[in-house]
């Protein structure tokens, strides 16, 4: 299975900060290399946990101004010597293993030329893709879970039941920031998907979608056909809508209670995701 990380977004709702940096590189707090804290750009973490939970192929969307992903992507000995050098030893087996994971993938960049919604992002990909499942993974959200498990348990799902798309869901308390489904349980945490909303004025539930799916290539077609929704973008959402209009089967599962997501989208959930990274890696480190 291949992973499609959107990162080509304009950021605007963290300007200025984002007029020249990008967003999916603001960073939050983690574990590092021998129980420290330490501050990584956030689609680093995003790649790093799916590296972790066995992914190797990647294709990052990217577009103006995002140049230094691609650099931070690209590992830099010469870089590393120099901090062992200088004796930060601990900060150059940080660097080195992020470098191995880098080399031991396949990464892929894409141009998305103009920045027409998460779904048309997604559209760019398709040649990337080829005839195979993808991981869809937005670059500015962050899950964790214990042992990554809401990546093994969407991954499970989608096999187990066949479905053209699993999506992951999570109870919130403001629906309406977000893509809301309606649903029926097909068995205990397997949700069949009947109706899907996108930042719906009136939600029918508090069960809001978080950006992470697998497709099979079919989403493409639907994504060809699907004309700009919200926001006068390409929706991922009434992507996959389209296809439930044509009879295929969407699923999704639910994150647990203690599974939690930073999103770094507003200046809000920022802080937010800064502090609950700050707090969340305290706690491992002092385990
Ligand atoms: P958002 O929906 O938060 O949009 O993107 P945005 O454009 O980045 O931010 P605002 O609304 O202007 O503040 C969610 C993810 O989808 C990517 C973003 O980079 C982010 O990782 N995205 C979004 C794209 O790749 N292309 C797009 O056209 C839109």
């Amino acid at each position: 299975m291949k992973v499609v990380l959107p990162a080509a977004g304009l950021g605007t709702r963290l300007l200025p900060a984002t007029k020249e940096q990008p967003k999916e590189m603001l960073s939050l707090f983690t574990e590092g290399k021998d129980d420290q804290l330490c501050v990584k750009p956030l689609l680093q973490m995003v790649y790093e946990q799916l590296y972790d939970a066995g992914f190797r192929e990647f294709c990052f969307v990217v577009g103006r101004g995002k140049r230094t992903i691609e650099d931070h992507f690209t590992p830099d000995k010469s870089y590393v010597e120099l901090m062992h050098e200088k004796g930060k030893d601990q900060l150059a087996r940080e660097l080195d293993s992020f470098y191995e994971k880098v080399k031991n993938s396949t990464i892929v960049w894409v141009n998305q030329p103009e920045a027409k919604g998460f779904g048309d992002a997604v559209l760019k990909a398709k040649s990337f893709v080829d005839d195979d499942q993808i991981l869809v993974h937005a670059g500015d959200t962050y899950i964790t879970s214990s042992g990554s498990d809401h990546l093994e348990r969407v991954r499970e799902a989608h096999k187990e039941y066949d479905s053209e798309a699993t999506l992951t869901l999570q109870e919130v308390e403001n629906p309406q920031k977000y893509g809301v489904v309606e649903v029926e349980e097909a068995s205990s945490n397997v949700y069949d998907v009947k109706n899907a909303i996108e930042k719906p004025e009136e939600p029918p539930t508090n069960l809001a979608i978080m950006p992470v799916y697998i497709f099979e290539p079919s989403i493409f077609d639907a994504l060809k056909q699907t004309s700009p929704g919200k926001g006068n973008e390409i929706q991922l959402t009434d992507g996959f809508m389209k296809l439930a209009e044509w009879g295929r089967d969407i699923r999704a599962i639910k994150l647990k209670e203690d599974e939690v997501r930073w999103d770094i989208g507003t200046s809000e959930t920022y802080w937010e995701a800064l502090k609950g990274s700050y707090e969340y890696s305290e706690k491992k480190l002092s385990q």
